[in-house]
């Protein structure tokens, strides 16, 4: 990727601290859930991962609580959304920023890997049932043998009513209107329309026993709920000893 030489790395570290305190709103105690799992990721694997993916890693906060843990560790950011991808890449220059649409297939070449650590936080609800049924074995299939994913999302056990829909004055909106009065983030914003014109959000939700039955019939051979919490939870599911 490019680095956006026009932005103002002040500004960037700025509107990343933004970032993490909206997706508290969305994502409740999403720092305690994932210094869990990272913690489980040492714990399963008896040694830090070196090489992790994060999907959907956004403008990098969890890519940089990652390298604050394991500050030798090689990781990718992947995200469709460039503008996103921009702000992860003028603060963490050291990770690699990857474009990439996880709603088909292709998205797992341009992931590269074998990684020892897959985790994709409050991103799989984007996907329609079906697309994560595939999205499972895709992202198996990056792991290398004994690897682990993780993910976290809205995992409640009784059905729930579709969430608000992000419009208004949200945390969500406020936040790329903030973003969107920079005139530095113009040209990026005009890209990350044109990149998510045909992209939505399914907002699909389901329960921890239904990550475990679809990861399990995607290969990996243990699934367990790491962390709950507020309807939440955070999920670790381990890659097979070789790839089958
Ligand atoms: C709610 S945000 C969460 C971001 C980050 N994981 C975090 O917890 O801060 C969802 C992320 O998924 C990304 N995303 C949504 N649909 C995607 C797709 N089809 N392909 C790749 N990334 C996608 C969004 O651009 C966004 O960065």
């Amino acid at each position: 990727m490019t680095r956006p030489s026009t932005l103002n790395p002040e500004d960037v570290a700025r509107w990343r601290r933004d970032w993490d305190t909206m997706m508290r709103h969305y994502h409740p105690d999403r720092d305690d859930l994932l210094a869990a799992g990272l913690a489980a990721a040492e714990q399963i694997r008896g040694r830090q991962p070196e090489r992790m993916l994060d999907v959907g890693g956004g403008p990098g906060t969890t890519a940089e609580a990652v390298l604050r843990r394991w500050p030798d560790a090689h990781v990718t950011v992947l995200d469709v959304d460039p503008a996103l991808l921009a702000l992860a890449d003028v603060a963490l220059p050291q990770v690699r920023a990857v474009r990439a649409d996880i709603s088909s297939a292709g998205w797992r070449a341009s992931a590269g890997g074998p990684y020892d650590l897959v985790l994709a936080l409050m991103t799989v609800h984007y996907l329609p049932e079906e697309r994560v049924r595939d999205w499972y074995a895709e992202a198996r299939r990056l792991l290398s043998p004994n690897a682990l994913l993780l993910v976290s999302d809205a995992m409640p056990d009784a059905p729930t009513a579709a969430r608000a829909h992000r419009s208004g004055s949200d945390p969500w909106t406020a936040w790329w209107t903030m973003l969107a009065r920079d005139p530095a983030m113009a040209s990026l914003l005009h890209e990350r329309t044109a990149a998510l014109s045909d992209l939505g959000c399914a907002e699909f939700v389901a329960p921890p026993d239904w990550h475990r039955e679809t990861a399990l019939a995607a290969g990996f051979t243990d699934a367990t709920v790491v962390r709950r919490r507020a309807g939440h939870a955070l999920m670790a599911f381990l890659a097979p000893p070789d790839d089958q």
